[in-house]
């Protein structure tokens, strides 16, 4: 390919790839499959190869992250990346503003107007555009040197990677917080303890140790956003203010909070302060306390900083969510998977405003690692986790003859037996029958995100269980009105809604189904993936590892799960049982109903008027398959410039071989 064409080339595939990311990651609504998808991304990874001086800057390559690094560069910050002075009551506050006011030479009430913004519980980074285009991304470090992770910032979708601007400046550096919001945090915390690894203690931890990874592939998967609050050194630009900076960068792109507010004296800025503490349970993400600054940069110049901290700028951090309570006991709750988790029944106490009556204790290593006891005195914290956590036993208070809790040794629940894995921190119950996981699987498959059975709630789960009327998945399609009749307080239509609720859950979507199965690391969204590229259950269970690893964002490790779910005699039955009785949901296929439905193409030589891959779109879109070779199957040959073997072997079996033009008309 020639050089202008390949830069053309280059320009489309990197602006459609874009496109398709967005409508994948923001908007779920995929328009083309995983392999068309990788089809173009390899090409325009070919292309960057052959052609290095083409690629462009903000290529969506850079976003997937590349092969692991050994280590990260170091990165001298063109100005310190300061830290901020705490301020933890009003009084705090006060005595900032006359500080400020002092060193400015101002009377005593003059208003200040000042930035307030809520302080991120995040990692504070810096992003540097050179002409518009992200050159170099780093972490604070210890704010003089801090290291490379460009990579990494560049697969979080937030960070664009130009700014949105025909007249960019020729230096902007901006400094922000990455953050990992409390939804994914919860979720990656669940999966984690699902496969018996250590979870993250606050999202803050969570984000520092997805942002600091080697292998950038990781990072990626992690659903990291950023807030920019400040500008680091620039050129060709001046801000007049804070208010004026946060007005300026979200046009080009950069997120900023929106919560950020220009205040007035001392009065506004405590209105705005309670007004946070009051929206902080309702927010998607974790913050610690609000940052007020003057907004002047003209002032804050003046006012400059002392060693490590500006005089302009103050953290007014929230009281910590922590209370003091005491352990009533320690609890072994089984999980789905079989993992035994240590919970602690707390003597109820309230934790700004939230009564907690029991705390996770994670696993058992945490538990030994903070030695919890039965009647130890501890502060728990609700840190961005809906469970509370128990931060630290106050030892002084510990009762004489407390004893160090036991890992288990039988399953608390069936007896059966229990085994810690040499990899894993997690101590799991193994035994498939076990009544316990068999509760949690029941309940999970039932579950609203899976297969939506309306009304037949943990209650009722547990009744089915304990009068043995279910001991699968699968028994729930026979259950009759007798058998829910036998139920305290049923009545004959509450029956009848449940097993109408029952028949309806036979409709459901595949990846509902996927998901409802429980099988390890296959949460909601890798559900979806699998949906999409097996298209029906059976599919699914003959896969290879290999195939599954084909599937874009299934790793290894996903891989080998699904693959051990499915060669489990015992599942393989309750699949065949769930078939029998008409669950067996099939992804809708776009193929069906096309003027092409069945038919084979098979593109050749050197097209003209589309790429192989636009041609292979459209035959698809009407129904048809574009293969990669002829043979008695083929139905239309499409033949351009120099076509080669395919056209001859074409034209031996007398398949049809159509111009460029003729299959044009031919998709009209
Ligand atoms: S301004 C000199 N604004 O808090 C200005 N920092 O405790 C320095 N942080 O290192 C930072 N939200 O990681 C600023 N809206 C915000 C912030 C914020 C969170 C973090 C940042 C900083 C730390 C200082």
């Amino acid at each position: 390919m020639e050089a202008q064409a390949a830069a053309q080339r280059i320009a489309w595939l990197s602006k459609e790839i874009e496109r398709h990311n967005r409508l994948y990651y923001e908007q779920d609504m995929p328009e083309i499959t995983d392999a068309e998808y990788d089809a173009l991304f390899r090409e325009l990874q070919g292309l960057e190869k052959e052609f290095p001086e083409l690629a462009l800057p903000d290529s969506p390559t850079g976003r997937v992250g590349g092969r692991p690094l050994a280590k990260f560069t170091q990165v001298r910050h063109s100005m310190p990346m300061l830290s901020l002075e705490n301020a933890f009551t009003e009084q705090d506050m006060i005595d900032f503003d006359d500080r400020v006011k002092r060193f400015l030479g101002l009377a005593a009430d003059t208003g200040i107007s000042y930035v307030c913004e809520p302080k991120m519980d995040g990692v504070a980074v810096e992003l540097v555009y050179r002409e518009g285009v992200l050159a170099i991304g780093s972490t604070r470090g210890d704010g003089v040197v801090g290291e490379d992770v460009t990579r990494n910032l560049k697969t979080i979708k937030d960070v664009p990677l130009r700014l949105e601007t025909q007249e960019p400046p020729e230096l902007l550096t901006v400094r922000g917080e990455v953050y990992l919001p409390l939804a994914p945090f919860r979720k990656f915390n669940r999966e984690r303890e699902e496969a018996g690894e250590p979870p993250f203690a606050n999202p803050r931890n969570a984000a520092a140790g997805s942002l600091r990874q080697l292998d950038s592939r990781i990072t990626a998967k992690r659903p990291l956003s950023i807030f920019c609050y400040a500008p680091g050194e620039l050129g060709g630009v001046e801000f007049t203010a804070q208010s004026h900076f946060l007005e300026t960068i979200p046009t080009w792109r950069l997120p900023v909070n929106p919560l950020t507010r220009v205040v007035h004296g001392i009065q506004e800025m405590l209105a705005y302060y309670q007004e946070m503490m009051e929206k902080r349970d309702d927010l998607p993400y974790e913050i610690d306390g609000v940052v007020v600054k003057v907004d002047s940069f003209r002032m804050q110049r003046e006012l400059g900083e002392k060693s490590r901290s500006p005089r302009w700028a103050i953290a007014w951090k929230f009281p910590p969510r922590q209370a003091t309570t005491v352990v009533e006991q320690i609890f072994h709750s089984v999980g789905r998977t079989g993992v035994i988790t240590p919970v602690a029944f707390l003597k109820p106490v309230n934790v700004s405003g939230v009564m907690v009556s029991r705390a996770t204790l994670h696993n058992w290593e945490e538990l030994e690692r903070k030695d919890i006891r039965e009647g130890d005195t501890v502060i728990v914290e609700r840190a961005g986790d809906v469970i509370p956590a128990v931060v630290q036993v106050i030892m002084d208070q510990r009762p004489e003859g407390a004893v160090k809790p036991e890992v288990p040794a039988t399953c608390p629940v069936c007896g059966g037996e229990v085994v810690r894995l040499p990899d894993e921190v997690a101590v799991r119950c193994v035994a498939l029958n076990c009544p316990a996981q068999l509760l949690e699987r029941v309940k999970h498959f039932a579950s609203r995100r899976a297969m939506d059975i309306e009304g037949l709630g943990d209650k009722f789960i547990e009744q089915l269980l304990s009068l043995k009327l279910i001991k699968d998945v699968a028994d729930i399609y026979s259950l009759k009105e007798e058998d829910f009749m036998q139920f305290e307080r049923m009545g004959k239509k509450l029956a009848e809604n449940l097993l109408n609720a029952i028949e309806a859950s036979k409709e459901r979507d595949l990846s509902r189904l996927i998901f409802a199965l429980g099988i390890r690391h296959v949460g909601e969204h890798t559900a979806k993936l699998l949906a999409g590229a097996f298209g029906s259950i059976e599919n699914l269970a003959k896969a290879s590892e290999e195939e599954l690893v084909s599937v874009r964002e299934v790793g290894p490790q996903v891989a080998t799960s699904i693959a051990d779910f499915f060669r489990n005699e015992e599942n393989l039955k309750v699949l065949e049982r769930l078939k029998e009785a008409g669950v067996s949901p099939k992804v809708e296929e776009k193929r069906v109903g096309g003027r092409f439905t069945g038919k084979t193409f098979v593109f050749t030589g050197a097209l003209e008027k589309f790429t192989r891959d636009e041609a292979k779109k459209m035959v698809e879109l009407e129904g048809a398959h574009a293969a990669g070779s002829v043979s008695k199957k083929t139905d239309y040959v499409v033949a351009g410039a120099d076509a080669g073997s395919k056209l001859e072997k074409a034209r031996q079996l007398g398949v049809r071989v159509l111009t460029e033009e003729e299959f044009l008309e031919l998709m009209q």
